[in-house]
């Protein structure tokens, strides 16, 4: 049986890893895949996860079986945090998952199970595990406008127009916050419009929120995702620890899903239960947990807002310093939108070619779609990013 499974295609953006693992050359710049790194190339454990780590592990007695979902506490810090009041726990099911992407998968598992002939309408371009997951499935991957190259913004009206022409009974993803891979976000009067544009259709949605606190800050970033919540009958959310925890290696995620007034919750509930149960049982414990010990310290929460809050800032410094280089190295402001976005990526807009050059001649990776990661800069490599850029356009 074995013999006759396929090649697999390499994950473009896990293989960036390898390759430069393997590049022997002493000065090379990695901004590949979506990690935090420091101003020293380090990704540190946040200051509160280490220090729930070491309460945890005195405090933690056994290390039996929770329950299904997980943690209902946990459930509970994560609806706090991503939806804040938007909806009352009584419309609220969640099931803890294997981070962002154990989320997302279980949601398509939903999906599948309720709607398997539904397409999943992602935003041209997306993160490239969402068509994959998609496919993999058996759902019907399709997507609607949302980049402009030309600006580096949102065509919003576009995105709109395409929205509104999804049939009844098809499912709507969006990014909640720090658009991957361009780094182009919705306004809140654009956001106010989409929910506008949404109320009243047949559409499931699902948001997939992995970076809250990276772009405009943690309330911030859930304006989208609340707005929907409180204005559409039903919503999926498919939240990840792995970046605003710094919990990667960990897998913290959880999927929560708004039930309508006056529907079964319990009987949603259980469905999220038994997809877990299929899937892998229970869902991991430790990263949750600690998670869950840092929303439910309150020194802890605040140390873990304040060193998210100098994440985040040092983030719009790097792309203020970048954008600034560029545009007196190419003498234009072709760049400047690098400021305007938000979160860990922007999407340079340069060709294929361009990013094949910037690795060979150097030593600079990233996406082949010419996405880079912001924190996988620091103030002297922004002047040699800067540089190269000017130097392969
Ligand atoms: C990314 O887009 O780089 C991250 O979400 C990491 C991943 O798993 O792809």
């Amino acid at each position: 049986m074995l013999e006759r499974l396929q090649p697999q295609p390499e994950d473009k953006i896990i293989q960036l890893m390898a390759l430069f693992r393997d590049d022997p050359r002493p000065v090379k710049v990695d901004l590949g895949v979506g990690v935090y790194k420091d101003a020293t190339g380090h990704t540190p454990i946040m200051r509160a996860v280490r220090a729930a780590g070491k309460r945890l592990w005195d405090a933690e007695t056994t290390k039996t079986y929770v329950a299904l979902a997980g943690d209902p506490g946990f459930h509970a810090a994560m609806a706090g945090l991503v939806l804040g009041d938007a909806v009352p726990a009584s419309r609220l099911a969640a099931a803890a998952a294997p981070g962002g992407t154990g989320a997302l998968r279980i949601a398509f598992d939903l999906i599948h199970k309720t709607a398997p002939g539904a397409s999943v309408w992602m935003s041209d371009p997306t993160w490239p595990n969402h068509p994959a997951i998609v496919a993999d499935l058996g759902l019907k991957p399709a997507s609607y406008r949302y980049f402009d190259n030309a600006t580096g913004g949102v065509d919003f009206a576009g995105m709109l127009a395409d929205i509104a022409a999804i049939p009844d009974g098809d499912v709507l993803l969006l990014h909640g916050c720090c658009h991957n891979p361009t780094g182009a976000n919705l306004t809140p009067a654009q956001w106010d419009q989409l929910a506008e544009a949404l109320a009243g259709r047949k559409l499931t949605v699902l948001i997939d929120i992995a970076y809250q606190g990276f772009g405009d800050g943690l309330e911030d970033d859930a304006y989208g995702t609340r707005l929907l919540a409180r204005r559409l009958p039903e919503l999926l959310i498919a939240a990840s620890c792995s970046k605003n925890f710094g919990v990667y290696r960990e897998r913290v995620g959880v999927l929560l899903a708004v039930v309508p007034e006056g529907a079964d919750r319990a009987t949603v509930q259980a469905n999220l239960a038994m997809l877990n149960r299929l899937n892998y049982s229970f869902p991991p414990d430790h990263g949750a947990r600690l998670v869950q010990t840092v929303l439910g310290s309150p020194d802890l929460t605040a140390d873990w807002k304040a060193e998210l809050e100098e994440i985040r800032l040092s983030m719009l410094g790097l792309r203020q310093q970048l954008a600034d280089e560029l545009r007196r190295l190419t003498n234009s402001d072709r760049f400047d939108f690098i400021a305007r976005h938000r979160g860990m990526f922007s999407r340079l807009g340069l060709s294929p070619d361009q990013v094949a050059r910037l690795r060979a001649d150097h030593a600079i990776y990233m996406v082949g779609d010419s996405r880079i990661n912001i924190a996988g800069l620091n103030k002297d490599s922004v002047p040699l990013l800067a540089r190269a850029i000017a130097a392969v356009i």
